[in-house]
């Protein structure tokens, strides 16, 4: 008798194993179609914007800016050439957040923990109540464990014609014609970094201006003294 219910039970959990297994694949294939889809919409500028919204209105906001129009940079002050800010003319050449703000999944997590228990550090600011406090280059490429310039300095971004990362000699070679004598990419008195003149989102920087008056100031672009102004006000 025992054998006999022994027997007739035996195929019961196989089929309920089977089920649990086509159930299981569902809800994995759920989530991986529902993954892709997140992951496709955070790789886009504007997940940044609607997750995070209020420290990163300046940061949208600077980099949907016009090249060749005014605007302004992520402290609500007046740029008069939009071209000045760099995440504005990356945008047009194609690059998205995330180009520029390379990312990974142990960063990823980290910044999503920090932003539901809101700890980010940010500034008051009278035209978008908070900014984030200014990161550099340096900063950024750290979190991802690479070196300063190489994330502007690569293959897939400012490359020579070979398809291999420029140096900084030949980006000094490329803009020599540009700048003649006082070249700022030319490494003149020790070291500097893109960031220290390319501002993402606030308009540019010669420092070179800092102490040669004959320091080129493109359209928009301002000097160390003003951009110190900035930086305290
Ligand atoms: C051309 C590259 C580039 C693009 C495109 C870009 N950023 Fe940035 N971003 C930077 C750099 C470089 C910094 C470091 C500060 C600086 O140099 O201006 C920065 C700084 C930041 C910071 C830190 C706070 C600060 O003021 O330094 C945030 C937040 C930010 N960016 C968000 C964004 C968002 C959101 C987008 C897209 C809508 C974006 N960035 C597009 C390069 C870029
Ligand atoms: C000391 C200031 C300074 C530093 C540091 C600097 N740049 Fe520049 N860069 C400039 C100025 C000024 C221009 C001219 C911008 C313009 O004409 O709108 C320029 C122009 C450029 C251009 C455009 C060149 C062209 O073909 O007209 C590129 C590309 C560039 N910089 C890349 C970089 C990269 C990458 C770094 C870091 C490795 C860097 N720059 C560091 C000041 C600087
Ligand atoms: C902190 C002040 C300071 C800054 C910032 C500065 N310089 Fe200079 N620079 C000097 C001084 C002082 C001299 C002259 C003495 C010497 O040759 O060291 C000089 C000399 C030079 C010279 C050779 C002599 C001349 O006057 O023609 C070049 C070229 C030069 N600088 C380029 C640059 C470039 C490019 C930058 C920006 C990346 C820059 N400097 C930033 C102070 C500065």
């Amino acid at each position: 008798m025992s054998e006999e219910i022994k027997d007739q039970q035996a195929p019961a959990p196989k089929k309920s194993k089977k089920k649990l297994g086509i159930i299981g694949g569902v809800v994995a294939a759920v989530i991986v179609v529902a993954g892709a889809g997140f992951w496709v919409w955070h790789e886009t500028p504007g997940f940044c914007g609607a997750i995070c919204h209020t420290p990163m209105d300046p940061y949208l906001a600077t980099y949907e800016a016009e090249p060749g129009e005014a605007s302004v940079d992520k402290w609500g002050n007046e740029v008069s050439d939009a071209k000045a800010m760099t995440a504005s003319y990356h945008r047009v050449a194609g690059a998205t957040c995330l180009d520029c703000h390379e990312s990974n999944l142990s960063l990823q997590i980290a910044e999503g923990v920090s932003w539901i228990t809101g700890s980010y550090e940010v500034k008051a600011n009278e035209v978008y109540g908070v900014v984030a406090v200014e990161r550099s280059l340096d900063e950024l490429a750290e979190a991802v464990g690479k070196d300063g310039e190489t994330i502007c300095l690569n293959d897939a971004c400012h490359n020579n014609a070979d398809g291999a990362p420029m140096t900084r000699d030949d980006l000094a070679a490329l803009t020599a014609d540009e700048f003649g004598h006082r070249n700022p990419h030319v490494d003149q008195h020790g070291s500097t970094t893109c960031s220290d003149c390319h501002k993402a989102h606030r308009a540019s920087v010669n420092q070179c201006s800092a102490c040669h008056t004959d320091a080129l100031i493109p359209d928009g672009w301002i000097s160390s003294a003003d951009s110190r102004k900035l930086e305290t006000a």
